[in-house]
């Protein structure tokens, strides 16, 4: 049930992105990136932040002054400076939470996925943090607002052995100390704390996207930069503890806490933080997800080329020491735990290839749903089907985005798979001069948004023979097309299927039969070197 109203949700997200991907295109289209755009905006924050340091005093006394200094007296550069801090913050958590929000609805945080969310929940505390105290250290009305109300908190946890709160109601009793270590917690601690999470935010995923395209980057800077000049950030006031502050602006990006510690009280708001970061927690387990067999090497045919240990996008496989005597130096083996049943490391083996003589065809590694041999026959029957027709067009799609069984075109032949980096190089080539295929067209989820991260970016590679396995040089290229789009996309892949027909008339197939390129796994990845 909850399952299917996220489908539905997500569908209707879908529709949202594709306006995105229309505007953006798929590669830059931000919703693709949020991850990488959050890490963006700290870089921002903690530049700004430096700059900042140099004229921000670190007292009680001087703090405000310095910052209406920086605001007004230093505006064209400091201002600046503290606008973009603040308004990056802000975007910081915007992309944050729609980054873990998409993560939910795509349901992209079960099964092995539940490390990347679960050491994603501790990240959400520690940005809130890191904006709380930094609001803290403005020392006006706002921060001792924040200040009163976030002692109240924590004096009901039995840690304080004095009501914390005492200090930020009696004037004398504001202890200098206490902000210096705010200011340390918020300049040093959380910066270091936060990148340790990011670390381990980051460990089981295999180059993560960091950095957002270079457009994003310019288009948000400039957005930041535009908004600190026309908007600059104030202060409210400086902290006065013998009146309670009551007109706030409330920044509800960070502070939202806040205004509903006035209204429940402070035992209700932590009940309801730690009930809510345990339900965020457990959502992986809610339901779990089941799980699909993991990929399995098969001793015999690798040859420990390393193909499948570069192009895995979960770093799940491992180059060891030989074990079978064999004069190669290394086999691969992959760690089940870490697996996510995606298949990539399949099409990356040079032992894929259909045209091997080997029968039944045993690649080096194989996925026990979808093994090697099934896919080669899944080709092979496909293509049986058109026989009689005048032109004859493999399409290969992904799970995950169009479902190519679906093409009602007299041409095509399609074939699915859990992810299109499943299908090796080999197998396109097969396709065209093995079974006299006219074209091969390929597609799968947006670009940048595979869900398997990398399945669609390394197809594309290997085509272009920009990584192994290369398409082999005698494959004709002009024949094959990709095409990476999601699931309402069914237009676009028919358009594309539509295109490519076009394109093939009057270019006769180039018909072999299945002749050998290589009987052995060895002949197999000799071909790649
Ligand atoms: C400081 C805040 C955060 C940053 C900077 C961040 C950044 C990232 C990045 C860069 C990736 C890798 C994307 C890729 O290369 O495919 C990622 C993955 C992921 N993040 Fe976050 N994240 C943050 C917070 C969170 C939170 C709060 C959650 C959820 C509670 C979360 C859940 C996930 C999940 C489930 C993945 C794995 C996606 C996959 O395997 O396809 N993240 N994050
Ligand atoms: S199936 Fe996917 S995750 Fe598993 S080992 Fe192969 S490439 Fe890695
Ligand atoms: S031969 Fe295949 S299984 Fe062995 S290391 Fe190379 S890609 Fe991996």
């Amino acid at each position: 049930m909850a399952l299917t109203v996220r489908r539905r949700i997500n569908h209707f997200i879908q529709h949202i992105e594709d306006g995105f991907t229309a505007v953006f295109g798929g590669q830059n289209n931000p919703l693709h990136h949020l991850g990488a755009l959050t890490i963006f905006f700290f870089w921002v924050v903690l530049i700004s932040g430096l700059y900042l340091f140099a004229f921000y005093e670190t007292s009680l006394s001087g703090a405000y002054d310095s910052l209406e200094r920086i605001t007004y007296d230093h505006w064209w550069h400091a201002g600046v400076m503290r606008s973009l801090h603040r308004y990056a913050s802000d975007a910081a958590v915007i992309t944050m939470i729609l980054h873990l929000s998409r993560e939910f609805l795509r349901d992209r945080n079960r099964g092995f996925r539940w490390y990347s969310w679960f050491t994603g929940v501790p990240l959400l505390w520690m940005v809130y943090i890191f904006g709380i105290t930094g609001y803290w250290l403005v020392w006006d009305k706002l921060a001792q607002y924040i200040a009163l109300n976030t002692a109240e908190l924590l004096d009901v946890l039995p840690v304080f052995t004095d009501p914390m709160a005492r200090n930020f109601v009696i004037e004398e009793l504001v202890s200098e100390r206490f902000f210096t270590l705010m200011a340390f917690i918020h300049l040093v601690g959380l910066p270091i704390i936060l990148v340790l999470g990011l670390w381990f935010h980051l460990l089981r995923i295999i180059r993560p996207k960091i950095n957002p395209p270079r457009p994003l980057m310019i288009g948000t800077f400039t957005a930041l930069m535009v908004l600190s000049v026309l908007r600059p950030a104030e202060s409210q006031g400086p902290a006065d503890l013998s009146v309670v502050p009551t007109q706030l602006s409330i920044d509800w990006f960070y502070l939202p806490i806040y205004p509903i510690l006035d209204y429940t009280g402070p035992f209700v708001l932590w009940g309801a933080l730690i009930g809510l970061t345990l339900f965020m927690a457990s959502l992986p387990w809610l339901p779990p997800q089941r799980r699909e067999p993991v990929a399995e090497v098969i001793l015999e045919n690798c040859t420990g080329c390393t193909f499948c240990a570069d192009d895995c996008p979960y770093g799940a496989i491992d180059m060891v020491t030989r074990s079978d005597g064999r004069r190669f130096p290394k086999e691969a083996k992959v760690n089940p735990t870490l697996c996510a049943s995606c298949g990539i490391c399949t099409g990356s083996c040079p032992s894929s290839s259909p045209f091997r003589n080997a029968s039944p065809l045993v690649s080096g590694i194989e996925m026990p749903q979808g093994p090697m041999e099934k896919m080669k026959q899944d080709i092979d029957e496909a293509l049986r089907r058109l026989e009689g027709q005048e032109q004859k067009i493999l399409v290969v799609g992904c799970e995950y985005s169009v479902d190519v069984t679906e093409i009602d075109r007299p041409n095509a032949a399609p074939v699915r798979l859990p992810c299109a980096g499943m299908m090796p190089p080999s197998a396109m080539d097969y396709a065209l001069r093995g079974l006299g295929a006219d074209g091969v067209l390929v597609t799968g989820c947006d670009c940048a948004d595979c869900q398997f991260r990398l399945g669609n970016l390394w197809t594309d590679e290997r085509i272009q023979k920009k990584r192994p396995p290369y398409l082999s040089g005698r494959a004709d290229r002009a024949r094959i097309r990709t095409l990476w789009t999601k699931l309402p996309g069914r237009n676009k892949v028919l358009r594309e299927f539509d295109a490519l027909a076009e394109d093939l008339k009057g270019r006769p197939a180039e018909a072999s039969g299945s002749e050998g390129v290589g009987g052995t796994a060895q002949e197999a990845d000799d071909e790649q070197r």
